[in-house]
């Protein structure tokens, strides 16, 4: 059986609007294992970006543990969960949140130098990927020169320059037409297979959900298992 690499359990959230009490996710339960692919649907307003946010570290949970690469966050102080993310996790949103002032090249290299590379190192890791994405004329444009689907691209190179564990992407081809949202998301899944990064993908199209090995529906604040057997299952279809 591979590794778990995120998992979290009894996970609640709730926010507050006024004298509205909204109990987002109940005593959710999730395993992400190494390497594979998930996708997580639901209704719009279901949870799926707090769950996402919350697995990223970057919101806290009302109750519930979760752990990555088997360490608890719950108690982490923030540099050390930022410094935990950097390690493990990349994302990618629907809008790319590339930094407008830089080039598509210093953006990948960015979370690299913050990990503690050089300007070179992090530079040359950043090259890599922007090639093995076919993006090597484009490495001296900045995001305002780039399409959509290239900003995209990028923002995939930027997810994976620290060699995750597990890539969270929140509707990472929400904004592009279908066919430049099936280019980005065949690169996507191939890094899947080729470099053994888990991917958790939420997205409403449902032929972009169905290629991931395992799907889970976010239904009444917990995570339903709708296909896949989990682990080590290939997908062929
Ligand atoms: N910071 C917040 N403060 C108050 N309410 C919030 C906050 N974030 C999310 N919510 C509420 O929590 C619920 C779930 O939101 P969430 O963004 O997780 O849904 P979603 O499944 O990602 O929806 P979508 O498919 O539209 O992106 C919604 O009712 C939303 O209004
Ligand atoms: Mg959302």
């Amino acid at each position: 059986m591979s590794k778990v690499v995120m998992h979290c359990h009894d996970l609640c959230r709730t926010f507050v609007e006024g004298a509205l009490e909204v109990n987002v996710l109940r005593d959710l339960e999730i395993s992400i294992h190494a390497g594979e692919s998930v996708a997580i649907v639901g209704a719009s307003g279901s949870g799926k970006s707090t769950l996402l946010h919350l697995l990223a570290g970057l919101d806290r949970p009302d109750a519930g543990i979760i752990e990555i690469d088997g360490e608890s966050i719950n108690q982490m102080g923030d540099r050390s969960l930022a410094r935990l993310r950097n390690r493990h996790m990349g994302f990618v949103y629907q809008m790319h949140h590339l930094l407008p002032e830089f080039t598509a090249l210093e953006n990948v290299a960015i979370p690299k130098m913050i990990g503690g590379a050089s300007r070179e190192q992090a530079e040359e890791a950043a090259m890599v990927l922007l090639e093995r994405l076919g993006l090597k004329e484009r490495a001296t444009h900045r995001p305002g020169e780039l399409s959509g689907g290239e900003r995209q691209r990028v923002a995939v190179c930027r997810a994976l320059v620290m060699n995750p564990d597990v890539v969270l992407a929140d509707e990472p081809t929400g904004n592009l037409d279908p066919e430049t949202a099936q280019d980005v998301f065949q690169l996507m899944r191939e890094v899947n297979a080729e470099f053994g990064v888990a991917l958790v993908l939420v997205t409403h199209d449902k032929g972009l959900a169905f290629s991931m090995q395992t799907g889970y529906q976010l239904l009444e604040g917990k995570v339903v298992k709708e296909w896949g057997d989990g682990v080590g299952a290939s997908f062929d279809g």
